[in-house]
């Protein structure tokens, strides 16, 4: 029998340079600021009993201790790596560290654009990859945690 267990917690974590969300290559990126698409993830949360708790930072070793720190309370992770989706070992390590169910999610679509954005060294930790819908990447990365903790 499936337990049924529900996900409460999940921390929603933006990487370098989407602190500059509204302004920076909005061709790109849409014109919706951080705080907008915060709004936006927290109302949708809310709406399916979860709480989210938002953090953002341009520096990997921030994001690596903030993902430690909150290791031993948060059922679930959704995670624009930005760039350091790319490269970033030590980010990749961090998740697969702490064993928390993760979403990776993307605004732009990552496979539709340079050759060195179609690698994602984070994916393989993952529970899936969501790219290239913009703020619903992050609507969907929630749903993915929902029906992931719905199966435990
Ligand atoms: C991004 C895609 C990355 O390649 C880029 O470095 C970003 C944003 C996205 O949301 O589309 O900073 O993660």
């Amino acid at each position: 029998m499936s337990a049924n267990k529900s996900i409460k917690n999940v921390l929603v974590i933006h990487g370098p340079n989407l602190n500059l969300l509204g302004t920076r290559e909005p061709e790109v990126y849409g014109k919706m600021t951080l705080n907008e698409l915060n709004d936006e993830i927290k109302q949708y949360a809310q709406k399916k009993n979860v709480k989210v708790w938002f953090f953002q930072s341009n520096h990997e070793g921030v994001l690596i201790d903030f993902i430690h720190d909150n290791r031993t309370w948060a059922d679930g992770i959704v995670i624009n790596p930005g760039a350091l989706t790319h490269y970033s070992y030590a980010l990749r390590d961090a998740i697969a560290g702490v064993g928390i169910p993760t979403v990776e999610v993307h605004l732009s679509d990552i496979h539709k654009r340079e050759d060195f954005r179609k690698i994602s060294v984070i994916q393989p930790v993952c529970i899936k990859q969501i790219s290239g819908l913009g703020k619903e990447s992050y609507l969907k990365g929630i749903d993915v945690l929902i029906e992931k903790e719905m199966k435990v």
